[in-house]
């Protein structure tokens, strides 16, 4: 069984009042249509089509070579819509699965069911429905007795009987190809001039065919975005949904409504998220840390026993059993080795601090090379702008940087080196050469008796 995807994503979206096309917006930090790629792709049948018209050029450039692109210049309904994907599609597939790129929330496995139930049925197509009082202007579902479906009416064209039908289309099809193609072709326009893909239910039913429906169990997966308050729902929706999963994981999440985390972080088992904790983008934490409240992350790695509070890390790294904050930021290239401690007010850009560094109060350290157990007092900060670049600095290690040195680079401070109080460090320092170690007795005792 061939089945192809097609995601319509050519409408304008008008009401979410935007210069930015509809599918463009985010959801949890990703362009919606991301999700119906995903959905799609998940069928693991071909490259999905996206049928592209309002921001075309927007729309192709954020998907890319993940999908190949039908074009519907103008917009005269969903069944136009389709319409343009038939030279790409027609004798190449089993199946067509069709599905509204304003449908984020649907997920892969009612997909997938979908195409059972339409492997299985005689007829040529199977729809979702949702069964909800409120319509959100979704078409009604007409039944026939033997319980497959006659027709779908839209609301601009519906009777009162109809309207009061609360068994709703979610406009999400599994057809057979064979039988779509040519039957798009006789769709008629209908009173409000667009042609509605709905209607295939109507030619389906008409020459005795059957049309199956799967009826979803949770209508959240429905909702359908149109405008701006849409999207808001939408997203907390979603939050929730990926919150709910890290519990199972093992997460301890303290208050889920107020910690935001992106659909590809990845978090280990026994940490706990304290609330006003953001993580987004490709965050990797480990296990059994601590984070925020109010931690902001963003691309950044965490290792495991790490404590985190309120600060913002973006494209850092930090190794096992780091303490940062609060209030401390790392910028992209931050790399903090194992066990090192950043207090408060702490910025950090483009330097590896080695194991055992501390920084205890408000410094800032850009374009340096730290030393292990170096320890950079109160107030010091490495100059490392000059002359319209950053310019680099090496601290050796086990030195310790006085409370107000300024390191101005480019600059090398060798190991063991104490710079007192206030100290600006123009030139090179040369390590300190510790004096000659006094003979230990106990290890000279273990020497001889081996
Ligand atoms: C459609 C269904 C309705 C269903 C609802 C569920 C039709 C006629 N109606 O209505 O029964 O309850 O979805 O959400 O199909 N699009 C195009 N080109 C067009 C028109 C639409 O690509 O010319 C795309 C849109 O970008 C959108 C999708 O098709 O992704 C659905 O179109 P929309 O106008 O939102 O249809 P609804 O009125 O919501
Ligand atoms: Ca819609």
């Amino acid at each position: 069984m061939i089945v192809s995807t097609v995601i319509l994503a050519a409408g304008q979206g008008t009401r979410m009042r935007s210069s930015l096309p509809k599918v463009l917006h985010c959801l949890a930090g990703k362009p919606f249509i991301e999700y119906s790629l995903l959905a799609a792709e998940s069928l693991g049948g071909e490259t999905p089509i996206v049928v592209v018209g309002h921001g075309a050029d927007a729309v192709r450039s954020y998907v890319g070579e993940r999908a190949r692109f039908a074009v519907q210049v103008r917009q005269h309904g969903t069944a136009h819509a389709l319409l343009t994907a038939e030279p790409l599609l027609a004798g190449q597939s089993d199946l067509v699965v069709v599905i509204s790129a304003d449908m984020p929330l649907l997920i892969s496995s009612t997909l997938r069911k979908l195409v059972e139930i339409q492997t299985a049925n005689p007829g040529p197509m199977t729809m979702l429905t949702v069964l909800s009082k409120d319509s959100h202007g979704f078409g009604h579902v007409v039944r026939s007795e033997d319980g497959s479906v006659k027709a779908i009416v839209e609301e601009a064209v519906a009777t009162p009987e109809q309207l009061a039908i609360e068994e709703l289309n979610a406009g999400v099809y599994c057809f057979s190809a064979q039988w779509l193609w040519p039957a798009l072709h006789r769709i008629k326009v209908s009173p409000t001039g667009e042609y509605y893909l709905t209607d295939t239910v109507g030619l389906a039913a008409k020459k005795g065919l059957r049309v199956e429906a799967l009826t979803l169990s949770d209508s959240e997966e429905a909702i359908g975005i149109n405008t701006r308050q849409h999207l808001a729902e939408a997203e907390a929706i979603l939050r929730k949904r990926i919150n709910t999963a890290w519990m199972l994981e093992g997460v301890t999440i303290i208050d889920p409504n107020t910690t935001y985390i992106g659909p590809d972080v990845r978090i280990g088992k026994d940490c706990i998220i304290y609330p006003g904790t953001h993580l987004s983008g490709t965050c990797e934490i480990g296990e059994e840390c601590t984070l925020g409240p109010n931690a902001i992350l963003t691309d950044t790695r965490v290792g495991s026993l790490c404590q985190i509070g309120a600060s913002v890390l973006e494209g850092a790294v930090a190794e096992d059993r780091v303490k940062i904050g609060p209030f401390c930021h790392l910028l992209p290239g931050a790399y903090l080795a194992a066990g090192v401690a950043l207090g408060n007010h702490v910025e950090i850009a483009n330097s590896y601090l080695a194991p055992g560094v501390q920084v205890p109060h408000f410094s800032f350290i850009g374009d340096t090379t730290v030393g292990e157990n170096v320890t950079i007092e109160a107030g010091a900060v490495v100059c490392n702008y000059e002359s319209q670049f950053d310019q680099p600095a090496e601290i050796g290690s086990e030195s310790v940087i006085g409370a107000g040195t300024m390191i101005v680079s480019p600059v090398k401070i060798g190991d063991g080196i104490y710079t007192h109080a206030g100290t600006i460090v123009e030139a090179d320092v040369p390590s300190e050469i510790p004096p000659a170690a006094s003979p230990n007795p106990l290890e000279g005792s273990q020497e001889e008796s081996e």
